[in-house]
């Protein structure tokens, strides 16, 4: 089902986005199906846990209702699209007693929405198509008639903060309707880091490179520093 239609411009770049509920023309479900995951194959090797769906999962996100598809169309072809469900369990990595008790009265109302993802086809990546989708988007949230994500929700997404810890930056800079909870876009809910040791006799490993432990690139809400 096709729920709204938003339009965007910039120079001679107009955008047309499309939410869907369900991606029902094959075609259709193909070619997204190659932009997400060339997208995310640039970032395959870069981060220790998976940042994306494979073919598979991707194909049932595409067919499953809760999760709304919004695409954007340049000149009638598809340039990217994002995916944000309502439904906390189709976020099998987001643990929702968090969420009960972070955001009780979103949760309460089931206003509680996240954000699985944003992907811009690589072949047309760093030509602004994805900041002029998310204006476009942005028309979508200023449309409370149609009720699709009704004021005051909340809305959440992660990242990894090595690859793309610019994300909540450009989220902020392109989504004028969303303001942060935290009051600051450079606060995150939580940080986790991936660790893994050697064992050996020698005192160090030949491979110690890394992320250093206490300089997260982002603040965590509630602390300030740190170390
Ligand atoms: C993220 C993505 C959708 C951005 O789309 P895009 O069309 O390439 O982005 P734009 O050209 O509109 O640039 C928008 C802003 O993001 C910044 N940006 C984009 N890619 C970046 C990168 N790899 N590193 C740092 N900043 C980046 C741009 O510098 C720009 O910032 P500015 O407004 O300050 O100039 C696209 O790069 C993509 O599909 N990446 C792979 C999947 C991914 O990482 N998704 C995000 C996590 S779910």
């Amino acid at each position: 089902m096709t729920i709204v239609l938003e339009r965007s411009k910039q120079g001679d770049k107009v955008i047309e986005i499309t939410t869907r509920e369900i991606v029902v023309d094959e075609k259709e479900r193909r070619e997204l199906i190659r932009i997400y995951c060339s997208a995310f194959d640039a970032l395959a090797e870069s981060s220790p846990v998976r940042q994306s769906y494979d073919k598979d999962e991707l194909i049932h996100v595409l067919l499953d209702s809760e999760i709304d598809k919004t695409i954007a169309y340049h000149r009638g072809k598809i340039m990217g699209f994002s995916m944000i469900s309502g439904n906390l369990d189709k976020v099998p990595w987001a643990n929702k007693e968090y969420y009960k008790k972070k955001f009780p009265k979103y949760y309460e109302r089931g206003a509680i929405y996240y954000v699985k993802g944003i992907s811009v086809d690589p072949k047309i990546q760093n030509k602004r198509f994805g900041a002029i989708g998310q204006k476009a988007f942005s028309e979508i949230l200023k449309n409370t008639e149609s009720d699709r994500y009704p004021d005051d929700s909340v809305f959440c997404f992660d990242c990894s903060m090595s690859v793309n810890g610019w994300m909540s930056g450009f989220v902020d800079k392109t989504l004028n309707k969303l303001k942060p909870f935290a009051g600051d876009p450079e606060v995150a809910l939580d940080y986790q880091g991936y660790f893994a040791y050697v064992k050996s006799e020698n005192k160090m490993p030949e491979y110690n490179q890394g992320v250093r432990v206490g300089k997260p690139q982002l603040r965590m809400e509630g602390i300030e520093n740190v170390q």
